[in-house]
């Protein structure tokens, strides 16, 4: 059993419609009773769904967050996107940056290093994802691949109090495969070791689910857990947040 304040983040990726509001109603239930513990639960649904989020969570301590945003500091013409003021504007408290799958499509590190710095500026907390990909894993690049997304991705943000770290190793995402706990607890000992003074927090994500979560939160330095597909499903999630703490 675990005391530890963690973070339990929804990352519901290019799903979900206005129907998709109604199954929070158990995990708004279950953000209320001391079954959570020290948790905190965040929701990072598509942009079309935020603004219902923000009212369904009107009276609870669930936060929300977005997915990704625009790295311009002002409104521009950039057909499609959203960037970050506009996010806290509505009420977003949270956004991901990072994440493979934008990465995927072209973001660099120091785009998403621009994407950082203007969400921070904008007063958000930023989930940085950072991960590699298994040729890489296979190859014994994760500490350098991870030492490089970190060091461009963090370039001069001084104050690294708002953000969080996701390692999400690339061919743990969607496969149903997670990394053996010895090599994850190095993982993320690697990665709090880059920081020189207060580490930020490090999550883990990719394939989290309620059978393996047993495992998970027996790796005493992760600090939460950013959560795909599971996190769809109201009983799942909330399956994982409480054996997080039983
Ligand atoms: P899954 O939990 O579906 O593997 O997704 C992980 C992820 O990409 C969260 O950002």
């Amino acid at each position: 059993m675990t005391n530890k304040y963690m973070y339990f983040i929804a990352n519901w990726k290019m799903y979900g419609n206005l129907s998709s509001v109604n199954t929070l109603n158990k995990v708004i239930e279950f953000s209320k009773s001391k079954e959570i513990n020290k948790g905190r639960l965040i929701y990072c649904p598509p942009y079309t769904l935020i603004g219902s989020f923000l009212k369904k969570f009107k009276n609870c301590q669930i936060d929300i967050g977005a997915q990704n945003c625009h790295e311009s500091e002002s409104y521009g013409p950039y057909t499609g996107f959203v960037n970050s003021y506009m996010l806290k504007n509505i009420g977003a408290n949270y956004v991901i940056i990072g994440h493979s799958e934008n990465r995927d499509k072209d973001e660099n590190n120091k785009l998403i290093n621009l994407k950082i710095k203007s969400a921070l500026k904008a007063k958000l907390k930023v989930i940085f994802c950072i991960g590699e990909t298994l040729a890489e894993k296979r190859k014994k690049k994760t500490q350098s691949i991870l030492s490089k997304q970190i060091k461009v991705g963090l370039d001069k943000v001084k104050n690294k109090s708002n953000i969080f770290i996701a390692y999400e190793p690339i061919w743990a995402i969607g496969t149903g495969i997670v990394p053996k706990s010895k090599d994850l607890l190095k993982t993320i000992k690697f990665i709090k070791s880059k920081f020189k003074d207060k580490s930020p927090k490090v999550l883990y994500g990719g394939s989290v689910n309620p059978q393996n979560i047993k495992n998970l939160k027996k790796i005493n330095n992760i600090d939460g857990f950013l959560i795909g597909g599971a996190s769809q499903n109201a009983k799942k999630f909330i399956d994982i947040v409480k054996k997080t703490y039983s």
